[in-house]
């Protein structure tokens, strides 16, 4: 008889990992990926996941975002079960106590006299705090964190909407906000109507990291978030998608001057599960509640998890030819070539031909 093999838990299947696993090669490594409001990170560690390697973080005694592996070097147990002191992490297990930047500053079952051994660190990663969100970056930053000029403009209202998880990759998330052919159809009278689904001509341009691209399209008023003076009118936006998960979209609304900007990045929890966090900022309708504009971002972003979850293959599928591509969808195409550019081994599958 065969017994079925027992699910895993995620999280024990990460803290299991062996030392090969969490320090082999990944592109993504070596980029900034938020992990988290900063209003959600206190003193008390928190665990979170990124590209499937658990971390600890926490605020030590300045304030300052800290960020170690959540892995004991003694026992490998989990340091976010352990407590704070004085800014410093202490193992629940044995007590072992490391700083920030993952010294081991006590080992209490050394005499006194005893050094601590060099070898008892842990890794500590780059760990910043910008816009609200704290950043990390595995490896060596291969860019900034992506722009958010708004953000010090006080002329600007943010509201910040609760993160959400989703069971697709970062890059399928990120991709749906690239995918003007389904605002009308799928958000039917929020980001456009059935009745005008066209999409209209654009060019994107590609420098280093960055995709910009702008389109002009009619929209209705939404429940009040877009500042129209009728029941539909125009909106410009301009788009700036920073590889390899962040998007920056400024639209315009020419009757009134106004515009709405949407910050969006997502954390590659593993290559199956990502979570979004999401700034909508207006510099109108000042005194307003942001709660409108919080429950709209969530209507459409569960209309989009739906059918983003269900898209298979879970990967973005690198090969071109894999899917039917039409001219309209030219930003995905672009996307996926340029994070294809910073993985060597997708641009080997790659394929350069597509549908217009
Ligand atoms: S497992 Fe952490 S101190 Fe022993
Ligand atoms: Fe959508």
């Amino acid at each position: 008889m065969t017994v079925p093999a027992r699910e895993v838990p995620a999280q024990n299947r990460l803290r299991g990992l062996t030392r090969r696993e969490l320090t082999q090669s990944d592109p993504m490594l070596d980029w900034w990926h938020p992990v988290g409001y900063a209003s959600d990170l206190a003193t008390t560690p928190r665990q979170t996941v990124l590209l499937g390697r658990a971390l600890v973080l926490w605020r030590d005694e300045n304030g300052t975002a800290r960020c170690l592996r959540d892995l004991c070097v003694h026992r490998g147990t989990a340091l976010s079960l352990g407590e704070v002191q004085n800014g410093q992490i202490t193992c629940p297990y044995h007590g072992w106590r490391f700083t920030g930047d993952g010294r081991c500053t006590s080992i209490p079952q050394l005499p006194a006299d005893r050094p601590i051994p060099a070898g008892a660190a842990v890794p500590a990663f780059r760990c910043e705090e910008r816009y609200g969100l704290i950043w990390v970056c595995l490896g060596e930053p291969r860019a900034d964190i992506p722009d958010f000029p708004e953000w010090d403009d006080s002329g600007f209202r943010h509201a910040a909407c609760p993160p959400y998880t989703w069971r697709t990759n970062a890059a399928r998330m990120v991709e749906n906000f690239t995918d003007f052919g389904h605002l009308g159809w799928l958000h039917d009278g929020l980001l456009g109507m059935r009745s005008d689904l066209v999409v209209p001509e654009h060019t994107v341009q590609r420098t280093g990291h960055e995709l910009r691209y702008n389109l002009t399209m009619n929209v209705p008023s939404a429940g009040g978030v877009n500042d129209l003076q009728d029941a539909a009118g125009t909106m410009t936006n301009t788009y700036v998608l920073s590889l390899p998960h962040a998007i920056h979209l400024r639209s315009h609304y020419p009757d009134t001057g106004h515009s709405r900007v949407l910050f969006f990045a997502a954390q590659p929890v593993d290559e199956q599960t990502s979570i979004g966090y999401c700034y909508q900022s207006r510099d109108f309708d000042l005194e307003g509640d942001d709660q409108v504009y919080i429950s709209f971002q969530e209507t459409l972003a569960e209309q989009d998890r739906v059918v983003v979850e269900s898209q298979r293959p879970e990967q973005l599928p690198m090969d071109i030819a894999d899917e039917l591509h039409l001219k309209f969808d030219r930003v995905a195409v672009e996307y996926r070539k340029a994070l294809a550019d910073h993985s060597p081994a997708a641009r080997e599958s790659q394929h350069r031909g597509w549908i217009s």
